[in-house]
């Protein structure tokens, strides 16, 4: 269908917006380059688009808003066994979905593309997103059900997302089990509230971060699929974690127990610099403090017995009631806030009558999903091993890196080996690898194990 834009309608706002210089722009390009641009802009909500940038202003000349940071309540083991058998008897009759959220590039990884495809295991390099299929897989199997996954992309990484499952003909699952949904992206401004002219000619927009997953659910229908599906509970975790325990029926059964809206695995915080978020309560509420937030006497604080005051970090790993994301989008534009930061971004200025390539300042709007904690009138956090669940990898290298994270990965298996028992000495700096389809915990590990003559690296067990 060739709908017909209100050319003058767009201008006239434009105008009314502040936003001149795009006119000017549409002077200098092609017409089917104008047409394009018009349509973009057609689509942007200019009021909404002014409120964002007014509340960036307000936070330059205001006084920071003085808030309260206060330590949650973490449940942390013991459990009780029925905590686990309820959360199995979740998977086992299909009640959970899995969400992933893989939006944007893997630019501060250093590679081009999407992160999930990120060759990340320390014998076989398998990327992030046949982990967790194998993961998924293994699940299929240990509780006879069949998961829908449900994956958020981004405008710029989806085609490669698709095309990388495609390719590895979706890793054994079945295609119809694996759903892509785009997230929306949203117009960044300068800092004078400015339009920018994208590379290609459009309006540049961002993501509007992982927050924009409770809006991506429900416009791309999936919500609506997981409640014709009997779904109940999102399992929500993020692509760049690849120790995530995928849908743990431990987190399950706390979350359900407590009937919890929106829950979160926290992994203690021992360093003091680490770049992490804090499950903590902001002004009485619950909710995510970023270490931007804190000053550098509440980040080293210590407890009498010398832990740190705020140790809860943030592993992004959550558990969401599908009728909690169903009311939060119940009414119409449905935000949760919105973060601003001031970035770098690749563009096109007017010189003398001509469109020159160049790198602006350019504010990005994104809406962060743990501030839908604030929304909660039941929530856990639960604090787990972060030896076992939480190696992110963010950055080329150091810190929070493939090497850590290949590190994480081979001192949990050779821990799995060591409590099998089977081995009496395992040789030192041993490199290996357990396949989530052979082995998805040390249990399952000890039972499967069979002892080759003499261990050596690099030693893959999976299929
Ligand atoms: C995030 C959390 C932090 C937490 C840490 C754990 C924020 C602001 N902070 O940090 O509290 O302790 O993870 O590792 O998020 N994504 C999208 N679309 C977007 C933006 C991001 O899908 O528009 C996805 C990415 O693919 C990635 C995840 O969200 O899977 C995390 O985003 P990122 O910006 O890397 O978060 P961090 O700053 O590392």
């Amino acid at each position: 269908m060739n709908v017909e834009i209100p050319e003058k309608e767009i201008r006239e706002k434009l105008s009314l917006f502040g936003q001149d210089h795009i006119l000017k722009y549409l002077e200098i390009i092609s017409p089917d380059e104008q047409k394009a641009l018009l349509k973009d802009v057609s689509e942007i909500d200019f009021e909404q688009l002014l409120a964002r940038y007014q509340s960036y202003l307000r936070t330059l000349t205001a006084p920071p808003e003085k808030k309260v940071f206060d330590a949650a309540d973490i449940l942390a083991p013991p459990f009780s066994t029925s905590v686990y058998s309820r959360g199995e008897d979740y998977l086992r009759r299909g009640s959970v979905g899995i969400f992933l959220v893989a939006g944007g590039q893997g630019t501060r990884l250093g590679v081009k593309g999407p992160k999930g495809c990120y060759p990340v295991s320390p014998v076989r390099q398998k990327s992030l997103f046949q982990l967790f299929a194998e993961s998924i897989r293994a699940l299929q199997r240990r509780y006879e059900t069949r998961f829908s996954w449900y994956i958020m992309t981004s405008r710029e990484n989806h085609e490669d997302t698709c095309g990388f499952f495609r390719r590895n003909n979706f890793f054994g699952l079945s295609s119809d089990q694996i759903r892509f949904i785009v997230q929306r992206e949203i117009p960044s401004l300068d800092r004078d509230g400015k339009l920018i002219l994208s590379p290609e000619k459009l309006v540049f927009k961002n993501p509007d971060g992982h927050g924009g997953s409770i809006r991506a659910l429900r416009e791309s229908g999936a919500l609506e699929d997981m409640r014709q599906k009997g779904i109940e509970e999102i399992f929500y975790f993020q692509v760049d974690n690849p120790l995530a325990k995928i849908a743990d029926p431990l987190f399950i059964g706390a979350h359900v127990e407590h009937h919890a809206e929106m829950s979160t695995k926290v992994v203690k915080k021992t360093d003091p610099s680490e770049k992490v978020g804090i499950i903590g309560k902001i002004n009485g509420r619950l909710g995510c403090i970023e270490y931007s937030e804190l000053t550098p006497e509440e980040i080293q604080g210590r407890k009498a017995d010398g832990t740190l005051r705020f140790s809860s970090a943030n592993s992004a790993i959550h558990l969401i009631r599908r009728s909690f994301v169903e009311t939060l989008t119940s009414t119409n534009n449905f935000s949760l806030p919105y973060h601003s930061a001031l970035k770098d971004i690749e563009c096109l200025t007017e010189k003398e009558g001509l469109l020159v390539p160049d790198i602006v300042k350019g504010l990005k709007f994104e809406m962060f999903i743990f501030d839908a904690l604030g929304f909660t009138k039941n929530s856990v956090a639960m604090e787990v091993s972060r030896e076992e669940e939480f190696s992110p990898v963010k950055n080329r290298a150091g810190v929070d890196s493939p090497e850590t994270a290949q590190h994480a990965m081979i001192n949990l298996y050779t821990r799995w080996l060591k409590e099998s028992g089977k081995i009496s000495q395992i040789p030192a700096g041993l490199i290996m690898e357990v396949s989530p389809l052979y082995a998805l915990d040390a249990a399952e590990f000890r039972e499967k194990f069979n002892p080759p003559s003499s261990l050596s690296s690099p030693l893959y067990l999976g299929p």
